[in-house]
């Protein structure tokens, strides 16, 4: 199927080979091929000019490690195609980026034309900061190379790109999407080696199912992220029934 895609992300990587997988596989595979999404991997021993493509050197200043040239990745930069939607933004992954949340999935997917850019060891020469317009972190926990974020990144925007998760599954219900962590699910056999999935959800009983779902949610918010409670669309009586689990915040 032929569709315009709905969103592309370029990849600029000294290391193509690490996406082979990944892209080939499950709901990045099904939103390439559906057309949705455009995911281009930039290789930037194709954008050196020495005979050895070199894309790292030494830091200026000494120090142990290699540092990612910038001419490789600018000039990659400057060959792609303008940008979907008129609007794109180039994105430098570093640990030093502003760090990153659902909420800043959904602004970054604004654009519909993401460029992923980042270094390995050392990083970028610093110089690039004046060609990226954001600076994102997946974490505070420091990678070798930013191959394994820019595949977090990918992954996080293409399933909120309209029609990709399908029935695959929904974004809806997602811890976070509705600023609380998701309930359980549990699927066959009913009885594994006596862990037993709660007999409400095999009760077929829709809105029974349902409210054990929300309450499962909230008190595992409860119990894990009590922070996300404080700012929660929450019922009267939801506030009620938290309180009396031994949620003490808000007035
Ligand atoms: N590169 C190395 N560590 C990283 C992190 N935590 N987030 C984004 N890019 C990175």
């Amino acid at each position: 199927m032929t569709t315009t895609p709905e969103l592309r992300i370029s990849i600029l990587t000294g290391f193509p080979r690490m996406f082979e997988g990944p892209l080939d596989e499950g709901m990045l595979r099904v939103a390439q091929k559906m057309g949705k999404v455009d995911i281009r991997i930039v290789h930037l021993r194709e954008f050196t000019e020495d005979v050895h493509r070199t894309i790292d050197d030494s830091p200026y200043g000494g120090g142990p490690g290699m540092v990612l040239k910038i001419e490789p990745v600018v000039r990659a930069l400057e060959s792609l195609p303008p940008p979907l939607d008129g609007r794109r933004e180039v994105v430098l992954l570093t640990p030093q980026g502003e760090r990153l949340d659902q909420k800043g999935v959904r602004t970054l997917l604004e654009a519909k034309d993401v460029v992923l850019v980042f270094g390995r060891y050392k990083g970028i020469d610093d110089r690039i900061r004046e060609f990226v317009t954001r600076e994102i972190s997946i974490g505070d926990y420091i990678l070798s190379g930013g191959e394994p974020a820019a595949l977090i990144v990918a992954d996080a925007l293409t399933r909120l790109v309209p029609g990709v998760l399908g029935d695959m599954e929904s974004a809806e219900g997602d811890s976070f999407e509705r600023t609380i962590l998701d309930s359980g699910y549990y699927t066959r056999p009913e009885d594994f080696r006596g862990l037993k999935v709660p007999e409400v959800y095999l009760s077929g009983h829709h809105k029974r199912i349902e409210e054990a779902r929300r309450r499962d949610a909230l008190l595992r918010t409860l119990e894990r992220r009590p922070d996300l409670l404080e700012t929660a669309t929450l019922s009267d009586e939801e506030v009620r029934w938290l309180r009396a689990e031994g949620w003490e915040s808000r007035p």
